[in-house]
């Protein structure tokens, strides 16, 4: 991994599951050339390795303790990060229903998030790092230069997971889909510890009608005018 700079220019966007942050963020990091840090791939593989330790995900130290010490790497690829759990490519996995599942219970630990804390700091390196999660601005980076607090309308976000899932040729109901991200909103808005909420000083952009390249461009608007570029 790159070495960390505390004087490397950050970008960070937050928002609900599905507003697009993902897709925006590997654009942009590909565009830039910066490191990326998807803070949800590292709740994901949290709630996964502790599922396969067999721990009860309400056992906070112990899965606390799993998320210190996670033997993880991120390999980049031309096609997307590989990641590698204790050896063994869980790309894929990380990726269904329920690890997301997995990831938003221990999401709600606070000791998990105080363990995955520097982990995630470890990220900031020359020449900058594009940071995708949700308490990325307001917790993990609050200096800063870029805050983008990216939303978009759960009917739509619910649509675009739905076409994900067909695509790709799972079965998938719409409604229970556009229910099933009111309710993980409201977990992750409503939760004690970094619940999720723009930063004050964030820019927020709502994607529900714009492409994802009128959002890419719209964040490098902000990163020129900061000066970052
Ligand atoms: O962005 P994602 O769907 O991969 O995130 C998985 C879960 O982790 C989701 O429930 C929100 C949570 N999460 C979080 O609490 N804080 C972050 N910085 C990133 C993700």
């Amino acid at each position: 991994m790159a070495v960390v700079n505390p004087d490397a220019p950050v970008i960070t966007v937050d928002g609900p599951s599905g507003a697009g942050k993902g897709t925006v963020c590997a654009r942009l990091a590909q565009e830039l050339n910066w490191q990326l840090l998807d803070s949800g791939a590292l709740y994901r593989i949290t709630g996964l390795a502790s599922d396969r330790k067999g721990l009860a995900l309400d056992d906070e130290s112990a899965v606390a303790g799993v998320a210190a010490n996670l033997d993880v790497r991120f390999e980049p690829t031309p096609i997307g990060v590989k990641v590698i759990l204790e050896g063994d490519d869980v790309t894929d996995q990380i990726r269904t229903e329920e690890v997301g599942s997995l990831a938003s219970q221990v999401a709600a630990l606070s000791e998990v998030r105080a363990a995955l804390l520097q982990r995630q700091r470890d990220f900031q390196a020359l020449p900058g790092v594009i940071a995708d999660g949700r308490d990325m601005g307001t917790v993990v980076f609050p200096q800063a230069q870029v805050k983008v607090f990216l939303t978009a309308s759960a009917e739509e976000r619910g649509q675009r997971r739905y076409k994900q899932l067909t695509e790709k040729g799972f079965d998938a109901s719409l409604p229970a889909l556009i229910e099933d991200i009111r309710a993980r909103d409201e977990r992750d808005s409503n939760r004690a510890v970094a619940p999720l909420k723009p930063a004050d000083d964030a820019t927020v952009i709502d994607s529900t009608s714009m492409s994802i390249e009128e959002v890419c461009n719209q964040v490098l608007d902000l990163v020129n005018k900061a000066g970052l570029t």
